[in-house]
């Protein structure tokens, strides 16, 4: 059975219950994240908590839990459903709380809604590249807002995304902007590989700062063997690129075989991929 946390209580998901004026109910007004933990150990705590407390600060939404606070909460969820499986992520969300009235402008002095649960993720990838699963996407224009670094809840432009390409047959949708130039997935970040550097897009308005993408760069480059790149990427370059990646907290790397239809590179997983994953794999657990 899950259990989940709501605003101090643990209690069978099945029976949490918020009000229907929570704003994160009526306006998606909330920041969330999701922390995959490998066999209890979570990849990225510090890093997925400090972006939270951001989104929370940009949003003004006062939350008292501080980074010890969510690690014993998170931790103590992990041990809780534990019977879910040995990898679980935990999905953890602090909403602007509910009101007594649906209006527009922030109320004052309503407690913030913090509720989280765990569910299980898949094991990892095994990093031989004849072994692992290739990715088919295809791409589209970005018609999300231009806030896509705040982690919210807010997620309609995203999920229509997603849908196109999940109707479409495909794992994920490439996004580009109006310039032509690579934003993010619907759901992860993603990265070309061109002659054996790997690039990918700065981090700015236009993208979630991800935290396996910054967990990739980091090791990357502390390991030295790879060049690694963060610019402008046309859609161009990205249809003519050797490999492509897609990166999530829950997908880790994933390397994309086919993209609207045509082969990416020769089809096959990638030789840089294989490497890359290798140094993420060794060194995810220390950020
Ligand atoms: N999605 N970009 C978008 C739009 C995302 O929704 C996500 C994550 C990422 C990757 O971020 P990270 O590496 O920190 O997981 C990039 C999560 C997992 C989700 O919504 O379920």
């Amino acid at each position: 059975m899950s259990i989940a946390y709501l605003n101090g209580e643990y209690l069978p998901l099945s029976e949490a219950r918020i009000s229907p004026l929570d704003r994160g109910f009526l306006f998606g007004d909330g920041i969330y994240e999701v922390v995959p933990y490998y066999a209890g150990k979570p990849v990225g705590f510090n890093p997925h908590m400090t972006r939270m407390a951001n989104g929370l600060a940009e949003i003004e939404i006062n939350c008292d839990i501080d980074l010890a606070g969510w690690n014993e909460l998170m931790s103590d969820l992990v041990e809780r459903n534990a019977d879910l499986g040995e990898n679980l992520g935990v999905y953890v969300q602090v909403t602007r709380g509910a009101d007594v009235k649906r209006f527009h402008a922030y109320p004052e002095d309503v407690p913030a809604t913090v509720f989280a649960f765990a569910f299980p993720i898949k094991d990892p990838e095994p990093t031989d590249r004849t072994k692992a699963h290739g990715y088919k996407v295809n791409s589209t224009e970005d018609l999300r807002w231009k806030r896509c670094h705040i982690k919210s809840t807010a997620l309609l432009g995203n999920v229509i995304h997603y849908q196109q390409g999940h109707s479409a047959g495909q794992n994920e949708i490439l996004l580009y902007n109006e310039a032509g130039e690579l934003t993010e997935g619907s759901s992860c970040n993603a990265f070309i590989v061109k002659d054996g550097v790997v690039i990918t897009p700065i981090q700015d308005n236009q993208i979630l700062p991800g935290i396996t993408r910054r967990i990739i760069i980091d090791s990357i480059k502390a390991a030295g063997t790879i060049q690694i790149e963060e610019r402008t990427i046309t859609m161009d370059e990205v249809r003519n690129a050797d490999e492509i990646w897609i990166t999530s907290s829950s997908k880790e790397i994933a390397p994309v075989i086919e993209l609207d239809g045509q082969p990416v590179g020769d089809g096959k997983v990638g030789q840089v991929w294989e490497e890359a994953f290798k140094i993420y794999t060794a060194s995810k657990f220390d950020y």
